[in-house]
């Protein structure tokens, strides 16, 4: 029978609250790190310059909307205080270089992006468009580890004045990343300068997660939608796995659609977990959907592996699966190294997760393999992939 937009019930009171684009009023749970950050731009009020920050943490920390949420009050404050503040923020997602960064950064200031011109006249030109903004200008730089170890922007913006490009102004960065290696990798140089301050936004505890959650509950739904145990489960399902608060809320969005769409007046535990599976089926989908089919059948190779109970595994047993697969199915075999690759990129995606060892002189370095998602999803995803043909009912039999 076709169905009528009629029939679904109506729990929300305003949904647009559970996008990931919301902004929340306030962070409770964020109060050390955003006082730290406070600290940090503080100077600002003393007529001087903020110092350099670096924010760091795993994805959905509240990183943006936290630095987002004190610079507003930052701004605020200038208003009132005849301060001469420009903020600029901008994501560095789709860029892999410094020189990317810089330009787009004039094209957002001046509305023109340089085109052709050598890495000196971008900065020149990124130079002069900072000077026209004022006495004091903070950049952030959000999802700064796109660019690598590409990273002199981070440290030329802010010696800039030291260096003599710009005058009687000054340039501070705030640059946030949820990338560890990429901290951990950054310049000398870049540590020296950028890492004035740096904050930590440490993962959520389910404790923490419920009381973000119940915030949106109350604004989202209408009242008495909700079973009593969906929020914790929500909150305990995305603390035990990374923490994160947009996972929780997308488990809570998910959820009330779920019960919405087949016309159920309440949201239960259910809910949740067929929420979970749908999120969990979708990420992996997405992480698997643009990779190659040598891709696929290295994570076919993890995923017998998994079932046998045999990971983590090394590079070398991976890749001896790998090929008994290629074998079976007829497909062609690459080397080794290149099988490592694969891994890499599943491991970039999320499906696998790579461990990095190091045992001394004998054992050296290497890396160790798993499935990072969840097994059953992951065999059905794969199930639907033609080339791999009897292979996922052979490792699952
Ligand atoms: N303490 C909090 N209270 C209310 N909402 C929060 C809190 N922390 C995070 N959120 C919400 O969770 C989602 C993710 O937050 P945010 O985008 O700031 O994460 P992030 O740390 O920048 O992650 P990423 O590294 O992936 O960019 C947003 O919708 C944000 O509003
Ligand atoms: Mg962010």
């Amino acid at each position: 029978m076709a169905r009528s937009f009629t029939d679904q019930t109506d729990i929300f009171s305003d949904e647009t609250v559970l996008y990931d684009s919301w902004t929340p009023e306030k962070l409770p749970e964020r109060e050390t790190e955003l006082d730290d950050l406070h600290d940090a731009l503080a100077p600002v009020a003393r007529g001087a310059s903020p110092h350099n920050t670096f924010v760091y943490g795993k994805t959905g920390q509240g990183k943006t909307v936290g630095v987002t949420y004190k610079l507003e009050d930052l701004r605020a404050f200038a208003d009132d205080n005849d301060i001469d503040l420009s903020v600029v923020r901008y994501s560095c997602a789709k860029d892999n270089t410094s020189y990317q960064v810089a330009s787009n950064l004039v094209a957002e200031l001046s509305g023109e992006k340089p085109r052709g011109y050598d890495k000196k006249t971008v900065f020149d030109r990124l130079y002069d468009n900072l000077q026209a903004l004022g006495e004091t200008v903070i950049i952030v730089l959000d999802e700064i580890d796109s660019i690598g170890t590409d990273d002199d922007i981070l440290y030329e913006l802010p010696r800039a004045r030291a260096n003599g490009h710009l005058e009687d102004m000054w340039v501070s960065v705030i640059g946030i990343s949820n990338d560890f290696e990429f901290r951990d990798n950054l310049s000398p140089k870049v540590k020296d300068t950028l890492c004035d301050e740096e904050i930590h936004f440490a993962p959520y505890d389910a404790r923490e997660l419920r009381s973000i959650l119940s915030r949106r509950v109350e604004k989202a739904f209408k009242n008495d939608v909700l079973s009593e145990d969906v929020i914790p489960l929500c909150a305990a399902m995305a603390a035990q796995d990374k923490g994160s608060a947009r996972q929780a809320i997308r488990y809570l969005y998910k959820a009330g659609e779920l019960a919405s769409n087949s016309g159920e007046e309440l949201v239960t535990e259910d809910h949740v977990r067929e929420a979970e599976a749908v999120i969990e089926r979708k990420s992996i989908e997405r992480g698997i959907r643009d990779l190659t089919t040598q891709d696929h059948l290295a994570l076919t190779a993890i995923v017998s592996l998994e079932v046998d109970g045999e990971t983590p595994a090394r590079t070398k047993q991976v890749y001896a699966k790998y090929t008994e697969i290629t074998t079976h199915v007829g497909a062609e075999s690459i080397a080794m190294r290149r099988v490592r690759d694969h891994l890499q990129d599943l491991n970039l995606a999320g499906v696998v997760n790579a461990m990095e060892r190091n045992e001394g002189i004998q054992g050296g370095q290497h890396y160790l393999f798993e499935l990072g998602a969840d097994l059953r999803t992951t065999i059905d995803v794969l199930q639907e992939n033609e080339r791999l043909g009897d292979v996922m009912d052979r490792i699952t039999a």
